[in-house]
């Protein structure tokens, strides 16, 4: 259709609708930084942590409902399911939420999608949190409550965060970073909020490896740049502009020896270049936790920060140098 062919009514009625996407989108965005700063500032008490008290005799009403557990397994469930979600867990700990969740075929419908609420028991018996209940990270899901009551929108965002309670180190070094999300005033949340990565962002859920004394579960990790930081959202651009040839081309290629983007950044307390104590700072860039790490350029002089604009630069500098430029203009480059 051609532009002449286009009515004025339609075109008004089109800017209206579009006004009206905007400002309903921008409230949602503002609405949703407001509800995660609200969560972050609210200490998560756990409600079924290890601190269970598990009895040492399991009740005979629950001995008889793990005989046979109130469950109706018979495949998919549509929003409220076939399960009977009115339940008092037949055991506790793991066990007692994999009688469902360990169930192939529990698939729940969300609009047209069909998502999988199956977690792989195998698979999490290898992972760093084999020894940990479920309700470890899922904070606000008890052992007898109706899921309907419990849990709620923000459900994801507190088993995201759950890991504080268990390794204060590394939420006392996220705090301290960029990453952190911070009020910027009384009643003021972070507008940012909505896209800082809490822990279950970078880290995942049920699968993480362990990594103490595992070169392969560290090998995993390592390799996970992509997926960690330089995803939509994220760092595209830096991911996408990671391309000199001893780091980033490398670690792209697979190198084992070549970075990932935390070993130069860190890894919870990441800070700006800009910030004097980041250790991307120019000042700090021969330091023993920056360039001059033991195993990288150990006692490399001043020469060193030189290089340093080429890690994200190299596609810009090199457009920009005369030779190059001659040559691709010879070539017929652009
Ligand atoms: C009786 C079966 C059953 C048991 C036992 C069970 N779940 Fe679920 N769970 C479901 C079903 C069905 C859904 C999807 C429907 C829903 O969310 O109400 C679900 C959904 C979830 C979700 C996603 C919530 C959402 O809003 O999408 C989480 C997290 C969860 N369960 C955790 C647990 C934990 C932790 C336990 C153990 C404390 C547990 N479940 C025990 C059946 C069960
Ligand atoms: C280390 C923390 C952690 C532990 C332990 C954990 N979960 Fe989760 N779980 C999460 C996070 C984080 C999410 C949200 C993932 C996302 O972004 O969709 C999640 C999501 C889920 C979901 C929604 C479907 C999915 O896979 O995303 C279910 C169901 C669930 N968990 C059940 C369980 C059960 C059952 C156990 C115990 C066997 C368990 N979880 C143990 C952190 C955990
Ligand atoms: C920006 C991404 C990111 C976020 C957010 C993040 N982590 Fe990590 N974390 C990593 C990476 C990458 C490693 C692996 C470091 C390595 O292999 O040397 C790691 C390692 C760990 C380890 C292993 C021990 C260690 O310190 O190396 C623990 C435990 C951990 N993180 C917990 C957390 C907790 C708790 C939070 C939230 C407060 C969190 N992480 C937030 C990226 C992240
Ligand atoms: C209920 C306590 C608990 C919670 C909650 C918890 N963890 Fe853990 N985590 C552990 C234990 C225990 C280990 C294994 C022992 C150890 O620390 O090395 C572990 C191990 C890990 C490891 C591997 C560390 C290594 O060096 O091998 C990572 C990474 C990790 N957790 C991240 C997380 C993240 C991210 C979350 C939240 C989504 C989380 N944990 C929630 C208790 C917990
Ligand atoms: C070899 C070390 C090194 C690695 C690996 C590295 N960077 Fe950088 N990065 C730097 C330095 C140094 C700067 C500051 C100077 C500059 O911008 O060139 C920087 C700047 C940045 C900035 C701009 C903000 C700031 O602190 O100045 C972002 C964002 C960034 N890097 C993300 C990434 C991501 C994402 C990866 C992984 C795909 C990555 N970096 C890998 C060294 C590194």
């Amino acid at each position: 259709m051609t532009p002449t062919k286009i009515e004025r009514r339609t075109l008004i009625a089109g800017t209206i609708v579009f006004l009206a996407i905007i400002v309903v989108g921008l409230t949602v965005a503002i609405a949703a930084g407001q509800e995660r700063a609200a969560i972050l500032s609210t200490t998560v008490t756990p409600v079924a942590t290890a601190t269970v008290t598990v009895p040492s005799v399991i009740p005979t009403a629950m001995a008889a409902a793990a005989a046979s557990p109130t469950v109706n397994a018979s495949g998919t469930v549509s929003s409220k399911g076939s399960y009977a979600l009115d339940f008092t867990l037949p055991t506790f700990g793991k066990a007692g939420c994999l009688v469902c969740h360990g169930d192939k075929n529990l698939v729940v419908a969300q609009g047209d999608l069909t998502v999988s609420y199956w977690i792989d028991e195998e698979a999490y018996k290898l992972s760093a949190h084999a020894s940990i209940t479920c309700a470890g990270c899922h904070v606000d899901y008890g052992y007898k409550a109706p899921h309907g009551q419990v849990g709620g929108p923000d459900w994801k965002a507190i088993a995201k965060q759950s890991c504080k309670n268990c390794h204060p180190q590394q939420y006392a070094d996220w705090n301290l970073g960029a990453h952190a999300i911070r009020p910027v005033g009384v009643g003021q949340p972070d507008p940012k909020a909505a896209s800082k990565p809490l822990c279950g962002d970078c880290h995942g859920s049920h699968f993480m490896p362990v990594l103490k004394d595992n070169p392969a579960g560290k090998a995993e990790v390592r390799a996970q740049a992509q997926q960690m930081c330089g995803r939509s959202g994220c760092h595209p651009d830096y991911w996408a502009n990671y391309n000199d040839y001893y780091h980033g081309a490398a670690y792209k290629t697979g190198a084992a020896d070549a970075p990932p983007c935390w070993t130069c950044h860190g890894t919870h307390n990441v800070m700006n270049s800009k910030d004097r104590t980041a250790p991307t700072n120019a000042e700090n860039l021969g330091g023993t936790n920056s360039c001059g790490a033991i195993g990288c350029h150990q006692g490399a002089g001043p020469a060193l920060a030189s290089y340093v604009p080429m890690i994200h630069g190299r596609a810009a500098i090199t457009e920009k140098n005369p030779i190059v430029m001659f040559f691709s203009g010879l070539f017929g480059g652009k």
